[in-house]
């Protein structure tokens, strides 16, 4: 049998924060294959009255029971509910995965390729951010062994929120550090820049435009470059100059291990809240 993909209906089973990104930029690229039908489910009415506002006609809107309806008829899922929120739910809609040939794309931290596989061996497992919001962001993807064959159509479907990248599925853990909450400790070094900035006379607005603005160039230039950011670093270090003395404060004040261990501890508590649930 397998997984039908031709013509093949999507459903996104919990469309808040995350399923919403992924909807959206999937409505805003073309691929092969694409879905022909999309349904986005939502918990309560009063949230599929406000989604009817915001996205295009062509989606379909289920809320409540009758998203074992929407389940039954899906090819392709994908599932963006809140981790506690899994179990309950799919239970609930558990009669429209009775045939067992839907291909099952869960972007819920902490529930393992294992934990999904009772609903449909075809599972594919994704960490990715907010950032894709704005097509920017970075999913890393797993997929079961059943799920190899489908790494197209899922790789195509979920590189629409930015870059898309495969890792087995020992890494998630650290991926849910690195991807996943890897915004907020970039924001927080944007917000240090931002404070330094001011404090040394820039006014705020200009300050936050400049940090950001600095952020993105220089992850641009990484990536174009392809070079190691060392390198790139060294390069900007004039002898004696400005540059390489806020560096050595950097060094001084433990920046460098404060953030790599930052990445360490997400990772273990991602991994302690997998054994939890
Ligand atoms: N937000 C992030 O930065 C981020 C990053 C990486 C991964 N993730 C993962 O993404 C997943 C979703 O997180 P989120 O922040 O997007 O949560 P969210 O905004 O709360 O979205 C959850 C959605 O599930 C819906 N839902 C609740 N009960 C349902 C039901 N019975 N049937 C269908 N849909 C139902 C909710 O609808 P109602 O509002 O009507 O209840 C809501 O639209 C999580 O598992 C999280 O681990 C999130």
């Amino acid at each position: 049998m397998g997984v039908n993909l031709q013509n093949y209906h999507l459903t996104i089973l919990g469309c808040g924060v995350m399923g919403g990104a992924v909807l959206n930029a999937i409505l805003k690229s073309e691929f092969t294959p694409y879905p022909a039908s999309i349904t986005a489910c939502v918990g309560s009415e009063q949230e599929a009255v406000s989604l009817r506002k915001t996205l295009d006609s062509k989606v379909e809107i289920s809320y409540g029971e009758h998203n074992t309806e929407a389940v039954k008829k899906a090819d392709v899922i994908i599932l963006g509910l809140k981790p506690y929120l899994f179990e309950p739910v799919i239970e609930s809609v558990k009669s429209g995965l009775a045939d067992g040939d839907k291909l099952l794309i869960s972007l819920m931290a902490g529930w393992t390729i294992d934990d999904i596989k009772p609903y449909s061996k075809y599972v594919a497992r994704i960490m990715t951010n907010t950032p894709a919001r704005f097509g920017c962001g970075t999913a890393i993807v797993s997929l079961s062994k059943e799920a190899e064959p489908y790494e197209e159509v899922v790789m195509n479907l979920i590189s629409t929120v930015g870059k898309a990248m495969r890792l087995p599925e020992k890494n998630m853990d650290a991926a849910t550090s690195l991807v996943g909450s890897g915004p907020a400790f970039c924001l927080l070094m944007m917000e240090a820049m931002i404070d330094g900035g001011v404090r040394m006379g820039i006014p705020y607005a200009v300050a936050k435009e400049c940090a950001a603005k600095v952020m993105e160039g220089t992850a641009k230039m990484v990536m174009e470059t392809g070079e190691h950011p060392a390198s790139l670093k060294s390069a900007v270090c004039t002898p004696g100059g400005t540059t390489i003395g806020g560096l050595m404060v950097m060094e001084d004040k433990g920046v460098r291990s404060g953030i790599a261990r930052a990445i360490e501890e997400a990772a273990n508590i991602a991994s302690e809240l997998g054994k939890k649930k």
